[in-house]
């Protein structure tokens, strides 16, 4: 008799379980199934976003300098940094898309003569990494998604030192990806 009860409350469980899983999917079929079937070309995703929009960002931090490379603040008018603002949306949207891609896929570098160049990592190499963390990898592109907001929120403020200084460390958010999941031959 009890167990007949129990049997009947781990059914009911179940039974809801399956019903919740259920209405879930169907609010958010859209989402959930573009997430699934179109991976997201991490290579394509570089040179069409995240690297125009870096140059734009580079292009500022680069003028903005004294004669000795220090960061001078004189040079950040209005004109450069809604330069510099439009750059960093850019490349906060870009970083999104990473951190949120369901599938990541590599391409891997151009071929030169059929063959990968020396010391650059594979298609399959790149894949294997990713797909060792694929977490790790979204956080790196949230990481560089928060270090442009953090651009943009300075501009907003109207905190040109803060704008100079996220400048000056803003590589940081590219290299340490790289070294994860780019630089990766050996
Ligand atoms: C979340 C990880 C991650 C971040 C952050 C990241 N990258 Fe990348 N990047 C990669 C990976 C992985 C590849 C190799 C992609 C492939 O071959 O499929 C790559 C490749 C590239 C390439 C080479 C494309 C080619 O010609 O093969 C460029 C350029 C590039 N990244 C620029 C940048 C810049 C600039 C930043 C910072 C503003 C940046 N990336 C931030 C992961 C990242």
């Amino acid at each position: 008799m009890e167990g007949d009860d129990m049997k009947r409350v781990q059914i009911a469980v179940a039974g809801s379980l399956a019903l919740a899983t259920l209405v879930v999917c169907q609010a958010f079929p859209p989402f959930s199934a573009l997430a699934e079937v179109t991976p997201l070309d991490v290579r394509k995703a570089m040179i069409d976003s995240v690297n125009p929009a870096a140059l734009q960002i580079w292009d500022v931090g680069n003028n903005a300098v004294d004669d000795d490379g220090l960061p001078d603040t004189s040079k950040l008018d209005a004109a450069t940094l809604n330069s510099l603002k439009d750059g960093a949306t850019l490349l906060s949207e870009a970083a999104r898309r990473l951190s949120h891609a369901g599938q990541l896929r590599a391409s891997g570098p151009d071929l030169v003569g059929g063959k990968v160049p020396e010391g650059v990592a594979t298609r399959e190499q790149i894949q294997a990494a990713i797909d060792a963390n694929p977490d790790g990898f979204r956080a790196f592109a949230a990481a560089m998604g928060d270090e442009a907001d953090g651009i943009v929120k300075a501009i907003e403020a109207g905190d040109s030192a803060q704008v100079a200084e996220l400048l000056v460390s803003f590589d940081g958010a590219c290299q340490s990806c790289h070294e994860r999941y780019w630089y990766v031959s050996q």
